[in-house]
């Protein structure tokens, strides 16, 4: 899922007028304090030019990260989502992904702590947000959907369980969280997901089954094309890049999970497709023949994400 051009046009605009030396200089001090302060409860951006090239860098990979989970969520769950609630919302990606797979949605608040993130945010958008701490503030609202996107992992360890009961208790229907998928990022999201089912949420997706998880790195990609922009300040020529993230979605009752989950890119033989899936017994390797007709079919159709 990938930022639609207006969005990405006004995206860019914010940066018309600078220098591309001044924007590379500032993108590579953001990776290096993502690099070295994340998972310290440290506020990383710190400067309004800071956040907007936060923004260009990230937005469009974090908008189709969280997207691409949403709609995972979305296939097992088709309940009226009418309200939104967006922890750590930055600029807002997260809610826009949902606004544009949802547009029924009545009302988005974002909350936020960052007066940097903020600021560009309401010039991206017109959701409400609110000055929040998820660390140290209490709210006493709640949505149908609450969402954190690339944000646990920021928050120093002990904070945690804390944040997480505080969003669990703001949701009235799904609370969904997207981290990084790298090992660090699933394993943290394994974490939530055990904490989670002990409190008696029910998962949704990816997993199958509310067991004991046995994956080491449950993650999956989603190509984000890339602009002349964003290579210039990145660096690098490749036209797209693969995002990685890993992904958990609760819901308050219960729900009927997938039978399969893919986990890799199906391979490919000559009459037949192997699939490395996740299932309610765990990990387990499916093949489908040309005899198997539809769901060979649905296979060679497939990929990784996807349930089957
Ligand atoms: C990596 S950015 C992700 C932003 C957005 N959710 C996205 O997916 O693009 C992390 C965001 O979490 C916010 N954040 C970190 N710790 C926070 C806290 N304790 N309370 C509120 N927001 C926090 C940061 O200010 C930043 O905007």
């Amino acid at each position: 899922m990938n930022l639609p051009l207006d969005n990405k046009l006004q995206l860019e605009s914010l940066l018309d007028g600078y220098s591309l030396k001044e924007l590379k200089n500032v993108a590579s001090n953001i990776m290096e304090q993502y690099k070295n302060n994340s998972n310290k409860g440290n506020d990383l951006i710190n400067s309004s030019l800071t956040s907007k090239v936060y923004a260009v860098y990230r937005l469009p990979a974090t908008y189709s990260a969280f997207g691409e989970a949403l709609k995972h969520t979305l296939e097992l769950y088709d309940q009226n989502i009418d309200s939104v609630i967006d922890v750590g919302a930055g600029s807002g990606s997260a809610s826009l992904a949902a606004s544009h797979l949802l547009p029924n949605i009545k009302s988005f608040t974002l909350l936020e702590r960052n007066k940097y993130m903020m600021e560009i945010g309401k010039t991206l958008h017109n959701f409400d947000y609110i000055n929040y701490d998820l660390s140290k503030d209490n709210l006493d609202i709640k949505a149908d959907l609450v969402i954190s996107s690339y944000v646990l992992n920021e928050l120093d360890q002990n904070s945690r369980i804390n944040a997480i009961n505080k969003m669990w208790d703001m949701t009235n229907k799904i609370m969904l969280i997207v981290e990084p998928g790298t090992p660090e990022g699933f394993v943290l999201i394994r974490e939530i997901r055990d904490y989670l089912i002990s409190i008696g949420a029910h998962v949704i997706a990816p997993c199958p089954h509310m067991g004991v998880c046995l994956n080491t790195w449950c993650h999956f990609s989603t190509r984000v094309s890339r602009s002349k922009l964003h290579k210039d300040i990145k660096g690098g020529d490749a036209p797209y890049e693969d995002e990685k993230y890993s992904y958990i979605a609760f819901s308050k009752n219960e729900v009927i999970p997938c039978k399969n989950r893919i986990l890799r890119h199906p391979q490919i033989n000559p009459g037949f497709i192997e699939l490395e899936v996740c299932s309610k017994d765990g990990f387990k390797k499916l093949k489908y023949s040309k005899k198997d007709k539809e769901l060979f079919k649905k296979a060679r159709k497939s990929d990784a994400g996807d349930m089957i």
